[in-house]
């Protein structure tokens, strides 16, 4: 059951779709306290487990810290950080009883899980404009499943994104793309898709190409595509102020930009040098934004990624001039008042100021708002803009769509990746432990930057993070400027990168029916243990071993030096061993702990008992693998509905018509 509870004015976010009934009062559990800006508490059970918050730090289940939803440019995921990139402001809470609330707030608001007083979970904002969804379940996943209901179908991609990808903040030419596929095809390493970084710009502006380094560009996306590759290019969102440049002039003729207190029009400096924000809660600017994209879809590009919306700013004007003058002071002074701690420290204001979020303004509908007032709409905003206009220009065509900030509600329209992580083992594991929680917001086409985008890679951390990203719909290898080559071929052995990534192949029709049966039915592609096993406390608490679908339970290696892991199996289950050229070893274990040893160039899953899984022979892209020869792992009598569609159209549906039943006879 879900109810809503209407507090003041809310900003109306778009975030639930369908119509839910509003009730007086304050929810029945919890206390609600109005009068300081809103602040929602409730006392904890020890046996609580607080699920939830999307793409958050730390773990599944989210007592024991504090998280901030204030969308931020942060590349820095320590453990300490409090706000990422994205406002998935949906929790549960699972003990004696099963609630779920969603806060439907789009500024700044803090969810105090037992940081401050350990069974206490404080929710507050500054204002008590917002609307509260209460909902009521059997259990944690039924609750998880009536607030995806609510919030609408999530976004789906065309098939070919369920392929991997290669991507690096610096690719420049055509030629160094043309090395990168080819490293990959002479090692016979699956790949699907190139992504361009803000080089193929011309100066990092939005929709435009460099014509020296890309001098035919239409010829070179259709190169690309007979040697069946996809160009996914990056969209920021600051629009660079130069004069004679399309985008810019039309975004000052048409008043698209973001305006500050006294109508002129807010710059602030990203990629390009100053640019201006065009106006995302502004629906007209949505729709002249959104148009821009056309210019890469009629010379054959079907993907995107959205970038730099939370909007990330180096600096604003304002803020620039304002450590100029300190630096005046400083320079001046005969006082020493200053020292360098305080140079420091007022330069490293300059980025991301939250000042700058209260100095520019949104019209929407006519009504002005400050950017503070709304900001973790921005990003969920520009994704929208673009997704609304891939429907009208080629409505019946699935297009790639991700972004880095979001909000819930922008899962209807793309997915997202998780930012500028590090190569380090425990982002690994933060990989791994946040893919639930982002499905229980909608998000189902997510993916981490595999091999860590900051810093430099190992061998054995990228093979690790590979074979972990085997599972994720979204299965990208990402690094940045400076670091070492983190292309599978630039290894020792890339035949182990080909064993991994080829597993990905041989379990696309699984992964991809998956898929399409959580995103048609509302449903969740990774669960945590305790949505199947909730009676079961040792798989209540066990992270880092995940459930997809309602088959298999993934055990992903996300430490280094080590022969393998210990796995917990809440039930019997049949070990599937992907290993080096192509052999596949099962085996039956029992319920409980095991230690499973696990190679460098192997992948593991067990299938639930009952279960089967087809499995495809190895492919080299998304289109040659076929499954009219599939072979079923699992138990004898299982069957497996195998949903297929023809990828690319918006003819997708759950029904028989997509579903063909897979029975397993054989002994495994
Ligand atoms: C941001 C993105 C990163 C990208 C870089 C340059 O840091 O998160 O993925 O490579 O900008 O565009």
């Amino acid at each position: 059951m879900v109810e809503k509870y209407v507090y003041g004015t809310p900003f109306e976010t778009d975030a639930v779709v369908v119509p839910t009934d509003c009730k007086n009062g304050h929810p029945p559990i919890g206390k609600t306290d109005i009068e300081n800006g809103y602040t929602w508490t409730y006392t904890m059970s020890d046996n609580d487990i607080v699920y939830g918050l999307g793409e958050a730090n730390r773990g599944i289940n989210k007592r024991g810290y504090i998280y901030i939803s204030n969308c931020t440019d942060e590349s820095n995921h320590t453990e300490d950080i409090c706000s990422l990139y994205t406002a998935h402001n949906f929790i549960i809470i699972s003990g004696e009883q099963h609630w779920g609330l969603f806060f439907d707030y789009p500024s700044v608001i803090s969810f105090d899980i037992g940081y401050s007083r350990q069974d206490l979970l404080t929710v507050h904002c500054d204002s008590s404009d917002l609307n509260v969804y209460i909902i009521n379940g059997k259990n944690a996943y039924d609750v998880v499943l009536q607030f995806r209901k609510i919030i609408g179908q999530s976004y789906i991609p065309p098939k070919f994104a369920f392929g991997f990808g290669q991507s690096r903040n610096g690719y420049a030419t055509e030629d160094e793309l043309r090395q990168v596929l080819k490293g990959y095809r002479k090692n016979h390493i699956p790949l699907d898709m190139i992504f361009m970084d803000i080089d193929y710009m011309e100066n990092f502006k939005d929709f435009t190409v460099n014509s020296e380094s890309f001098p035919d560009f239409e010829a070179f996306v259709n190169e690309m595509r007979e040697q069946k590759i996809h160009l996914i290019p990056i969209i920021d969102a600051g629009v660079k102020i130069e004069k004679g440049y399309d985008v810019y002039e039309e975004g000052v003729a048409g008043d698209y930009f973001c305006k500050r207190e006294d109508n002129s029009i807010f710059a602030a400096t990203v990629w390009p040098g100053r640019t201006h924000f065009p106006d995302f809660l502004n629906r007209n600017a949505r729709e002249w934004f959104g148009k821009q994209y056309k210019k890469l879809l009629d010379i054959g590009i079907d993907g995107f990624w959205n970038d730099m919306n939370e909007p990330a700013i180096f600096h604003s004007d304002e803020g620039l001039g304002e450590v100029k003058q300190f630096l005046r002071e400083y320079l001046d002074d005969t006082t020493d008042q200053f020292t360098t701690y305080h140079l420091f420290a007022h330069i490293g204001t300059l980025r991301n100021n939250p000042k700058d979020y209260t100095r520019f303004f949104h019209n929407v509908d006519g009504q002005r708002i400050r950017h503070d007032k709304v900001h973790n709409l921005y990003g969920y905003n520009m994704t929208r803009a673009a997704s609304e206009a891939f429907e009208r220009i080629v409505p019946s065509q699935r297009i790639l769509m991700f972004s880095r900030s979001s909000y819930i509600g922008m899962h209807r329209y793309g997915g997202i990746w998780t930012g500028d992580n590090k190569s380090w083992w425990s982002h690994l594991l933060l990989n791994i432990k946040m893919m639930p929680s982002l499905n229980m917001c909608g998000f189902l086409y997510i993916g981490a930057d595999l091999g860590g985008f900051g810093a430099n890679t190992t061998r054995d951390l990228l093979l690790r993070w590979l074979a972990f990203g085997v599972f994720t719909p979204l299965m990208r290898n990402h690094t940045t400027r400076g670091t070492r080559a983190q292309e599978c071929y630039a290894f020792e052995h890339p035949e182990d990168f080909k064993d991994i990534i080829s597993v990905r192949y041989r379990l696309l029709p699984y992964i991809y029916s998956e898929y399409m049966k959580a995103a048609l039915n509302n449903d969740l592609y990774f669960k945590p243990l305790g949505f199947l096993y909730p009676d079961d406390d040792i798989a209540r608490s066990t992270e880092d071993q995940l459930i997809i679908g309602n088959e298999i339970m993934i055990t992903p290696v996300y430490t280094q030096n080590v022969p393998g892991r210990i796995v917990y199996l809440p039930e019997d289950m049949l070990l599937v061993k992907f290993s080096g050229k192509s052999t596949i070893f099962t085996q039956q274990f029992f319920a409980g702990h095991h230690y499973i040893y696990i190679g460098l160039n192997e992948v593991v899953l067990f299938i639930r008992k009952g279960h089967c899984i087809p499995v495809a022979m190895p492919a080299e892209t998304v289109g040659n693998v076929d499954s009219s020869t599939l072979t079923l792992f699992g138990y004898n009598g299982a069957s497996y509905d195998l949903y297929e569609d023809d990828g690319i159209s918006k003819n997708y549906e759950y029904s028989q018509k997509y579903l063909r039943r897979l029975s397993k006879t054989e002994q495994y």
